[in-house]
């Protein structure tokens, strides 16, 4: 397996730090939950949250829809549900990236359900020629193209995840 750099490290932390500052205003005097979908969001959540200056409560939830492969298998289950309860409040999903739109789009019908006040996401990665999305993804951090990428987070039959910028895989 080769890696090449595709995004680096210092890029990615400017990026994370103008999101948080940007997130610092819009969620000002909100009840703000974030949560973070393992395991690939991981890495971008906690250093986005390094950023964020407002009280908040934090929770996990881990999806599943690749099984080891570079392709979504269209089926997403789900391996952890959160803990918190959500109702009434601000949340912000903190995905590692948007291939399909599947995981995303299935996460937010799910938290709808929990009546929260109101649902943003913030995506470190959005292959957008790709995503096929009826809503907006309210903080991306790089735009990409259809190329499978791991590091930061992200994994191929979950290696890779330790590495501090975002590599191609060929
Ligand atoms: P989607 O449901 O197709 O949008 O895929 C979302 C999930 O697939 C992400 O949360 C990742 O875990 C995984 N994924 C999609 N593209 C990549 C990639 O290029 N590298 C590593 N994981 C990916």
């Amino acid at each position: 397996m080769k890696l090449k750099r595709y995004i680096s490290s210092t890029a990615i932390q400017n990026r994370v730090a103008q999101i948080g500052s940007k997130i610092n205003k819009d969620f000002k005097n909100k009840n703000l939950v974030v949560i973070c979908v393992l395991n690939g969001a991981f890495m971008f959540c906690s250093d986005l949250i390094k950023h964020i200056s407002l009280e908040l409560e934090i929770d996990f939830i881990k999806l599943s829809s690749y099984k080891n492969s570079k392709k979504s298998s269209g089926k997403i289950s789900i391996l952890q549900e959160l803990n918190c309860d959500i109702s009434r409040k601000d949340i912000l999903i903190v995905e590692d990236i948007v291939d399909t739109g599947l995981t995303i789009k299935f996460l937010r019908n799910l938290l709808k359900k929990k009546n929260p006040d109101s649902i943003k996401v913030a995506t470190l990665l959005h292959k957008t020629d790709v995503s096929n999305i009826d809503f907006k993804i309210d903080y991306t951090g790089f735009e990409i193209e259809n190329k499978f990428v791991v590091g930061y987070g992200l994994d191929y039959a979950q290696k890779y995840r330790n590495l501090k910028g975002i590599y191609l895989m060929s």
